[in-house]
């Protein structure tokens, strides 16, 4: 049930099975760091009743940033405000999810691209707003996984109880398992257990430098939704490998160039609207020798108890819980409190999905203000959110492009 508590291997106890899950906020201050708008942000998370709080995406690179707004955690980071926001939500554990873009990153940020090979994004005429990416040599590889390890590190120091890291959505972790981006043929390419190589090492390599009652957890994609693609049988492999070297594994879904969402996906797969994942990775859940955490489309009591119900240890919700962040209080209380999420009615599917993911964007930022405003219009949502982000842009740049 969702009020059930679940004790990890890493020692500590969730006090119930809703997560929040990672939204990228976008709220760096000055240094690429987090500010006191984080902090009310992760207070009102905090108070909401989440078993758990994973952060939005944490970059390990400040040379490489999914958005000039990210935050970034990396040996020259001042932790003292990593250490207010790692406690900002009172009891409520925060885990904070680090990520490498890989390829995903703007041509406009000025900002590193790097990939297993030089495969550029596809997303029709958008494409052209990332750049090739340079291919990575071993030594590239090396560093990363270090950067990984060196961020989990300063979370750790900074009070952050756990650390999720991020393989899934067609960041550089999802891109190495990726047959269609990852096209390498040394021993980080070709078979999966080649393509899976850098995850792995990731965790080892964090495992190393944190003690055992440190969290480790792993977001994967349940499946990318691309013809020839990283598939579900792809991932029961790479769940089966992680084995109980991590406390749980959250399975998502899909990537820019896919963008599953409730409607319909670039394999032509349906989906059901709501927890709309459940019956593909369900099929996960009864060989898995680790927690598994299943994310998206959960917006309502129900649905987070049906993930329970099909066997899944926990129970991600992002969009629902940047809408009412009181949420699983309400779902724990047993009221159904269903959230209507933001749409829009723009055609082009990228620009609707940038849009829908604005509007979310802004309700955080108006949190992080101390303000409330409901979601805006997705339209106008996207017209601030252009406008917000060409500040932090000319301060990346100005700070971070040589
Ligand atoms: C505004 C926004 C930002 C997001 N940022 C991240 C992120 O930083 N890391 C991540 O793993 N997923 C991110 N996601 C994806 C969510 O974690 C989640 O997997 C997805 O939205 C589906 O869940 P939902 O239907 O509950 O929103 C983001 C989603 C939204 C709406």
């Amino acid at each position: 049930m969702l009020d059930s508590p679940l004790p990890l291997r890493s020692g500590t106890t969730l006090r119930n099975r809703i997560v929040k899950a990672a939204m990228e906020e976008q709220l760096a201050g000055p240094g690429q760091q987090p500010d006191e708008r984080l902090e009310r942000l992760y207070r009102r998370w905090g108070a909401g009743g989440a078993g758990l709080i994973i952060t939005g995406h944490v970059m390990v690179d400040r040379r490489a940033v999914a958005q000039p707004g990210d935050i970034v955690l990396d040996e020259t980071s001042d932790l003292e405000p990593f250490r207010r926001w790692a406690s900002a939500a009172g009891a409520a554990p925060v885990w904070m999810q680090i990520n490498h873009p890989g390829r995903l990153v703007l041509r406009d940020t000025g900002a590193l691209a790097l990939a297993p090979s030089a495969v550029q994004v596809a997303i029709g005429s958008l494409s052209r707003l990332y750049p090739v990416p340079k291919p990575m040599a071993e030594q590239d590889i090396r560093d990363v996984i270090d950067r990984f390890a060196t961020t989990a590190r300063l979370a750790r120091e900074a009070g952050f109880p756990g650390v999720e890291i991020h393989a899934a959505h067609g960041y550089l972790v999802s891109q190495f398992l990726s047959p269609l981006v990852n096209r390498r043929d040394d021993e980080w390419g070709g078979s999966l257990r080649n393509r899976a190589r850098l995850l792995l090492e990731i965790v080892d390599a964090v495992r190393d430098r944190v003690d055992p009652g440190f969290g480790i957890a792993v977001k994967l994609n349940s499946a990318d939704f691309q013809r020839g693609g990283f598939a579900i049988d792809d991932a029961r492999q790479v769940v089966e490998w992680l084995g109980d070297s991590v406390d749980f594994v959250e399975l998502s879904g899909g990537n820019i160039e896919s963008l599953i969402s409730p409607e319909q996906t670039a394999d032509h797969s349906t989906l059901a609207r709501e927890a709309y994942l459940i019956d593909l990775a369900g099929r996960l859940v009864d060989r898995a020798a680790v927690p598994l955490m299943l994310t998206g489309g959960v917006r309502r009591r129900e649905a987070a108890e049906r993930v329970i119900e099909r066997g899944f240890a926990l129970v991600g919700a992002a969009t629902a819980l940047a809408q009412q962040p009181e949420a699983p209080r309400r779902w724990l209380a047993g009221d159904d409190a269903p959230v209507e999420p933001p749409c829009s009615m723009i055609r082009s599917k990228p620009i609707r999905a940038a849009a829908v993911q604005a509007a979310i964007t802004g309700r955080l930022q108006s949190m992080g203000d101390g303000r409330d405003t409901p979601p805006r219009a997705p339209t106008v949502a996207l017209l601030l959110d252009r406008y917000r982000r060409s500040r932090h842009l000319s301060r990346y740049r100005r700070d971070h492009v040589g």
